[in-house]
């Protein structure tokens, strides 16, 4: 009982401390500390050197913190971004999170056919509901830009080869990065065929 107890407190006071010692990032001050990244996501934060690099410019800053711990401690991993975090703090993470989400996010514009566009706005807006694929508008908005405050991420405008690549190895569960949030965008690419991921990642690129 007092063991419960104990522990109940512990668990108590560990979470206003860290409600207390976590701080919004400084935009400026990740500014500076992100020089190296442009080298692979441009200048703007939205110019990678290929479609594999996503845009960072427009991200909300929760995503983004949580993107970066989880690369930083590996359960996301980036071979390309390997050592691009060691030794940076939480707080150093945050200031380069909120430098990010200050920049304008960046639109495309979709390239695939009428019928294509139309058979992704449908699976993006109502799902599917035979294989209980869900609504990605649920979570990520009708205009692609995600919900700042659950921290799920801005969609619109990445280059397509990046979704693909995402959207498969959620599907594959190479990606795992969700298991914070019970591993639902696993769940949703599960049902997913290689020909909707496509015409899904080149209807994202255009929605705003
Ligand atoms: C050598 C190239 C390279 C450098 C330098 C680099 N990155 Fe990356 N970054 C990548 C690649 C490639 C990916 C996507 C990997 C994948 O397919 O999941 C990525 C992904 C990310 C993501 C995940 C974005 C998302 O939408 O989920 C974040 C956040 C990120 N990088 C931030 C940074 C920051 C901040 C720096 C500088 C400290 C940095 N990167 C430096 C190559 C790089
Ligand atoms: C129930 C909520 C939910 C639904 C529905 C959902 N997503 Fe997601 N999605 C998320 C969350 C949360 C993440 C971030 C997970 C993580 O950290 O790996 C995510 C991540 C993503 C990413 C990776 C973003 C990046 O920058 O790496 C893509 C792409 C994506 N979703 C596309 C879709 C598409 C397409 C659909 C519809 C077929 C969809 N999502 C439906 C919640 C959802």
């Amino acid at each position: 009982m007092l063991k419960i107890f104990s522990r109940t407190l512990v668990l108590i006071t560990g979470l206003s401390l860290s409600g207390l010692v976590f701080a919004a990032g400084d935009p400026a001050a990740g500014k500076d500390q992100s020089i190296a990244c442009a080298a692979c996501h441009g200048q703007d934060g939205a110019t990678g050197l290929d479609g594999t690099y996503p845009n960072l410019a427009g991200q909300n800053e929760k995503y983004l913190l949580q993107q970066l711990k989880l690369i930083q401690s590996g359960e996301r991993p980036i071979l390309l971004m390997s050592g691009q975090l060691t030794g940076k703090s939480e707080q150093t993470m945050a200031d380069m999170a909120a430098y990010y989400a200050s920049l304008p996010a960046k639109t495309g514009q979709a390239s695939g056919s009428d019928e294509d566009i139309a058979k992704a706005q449908q699976i993006y807006r109502g799902g599917i509901a035979s294989k209980s694929v869900a609504a990605c508008s649920a979570c990520h908005s009708p205009t692609g830009v995600g919900n700042a405050q659950a921290g799920f991420p801005r969609i619109s405008g990445q280059p397509p080869e990046y979704t693909t690549v995402q959207l498969t190895a959620y599907r594959e569960s190479q990606r795992s990065s969700d298991e914070y949030v019970g591993g639902m965008m696993r769940d949703v690419a599960h049902g997913l065929t290689d020909g909707e991921i496509a015409v899904l990642a080149d209807y994202l690129q255009g929605l705003n």
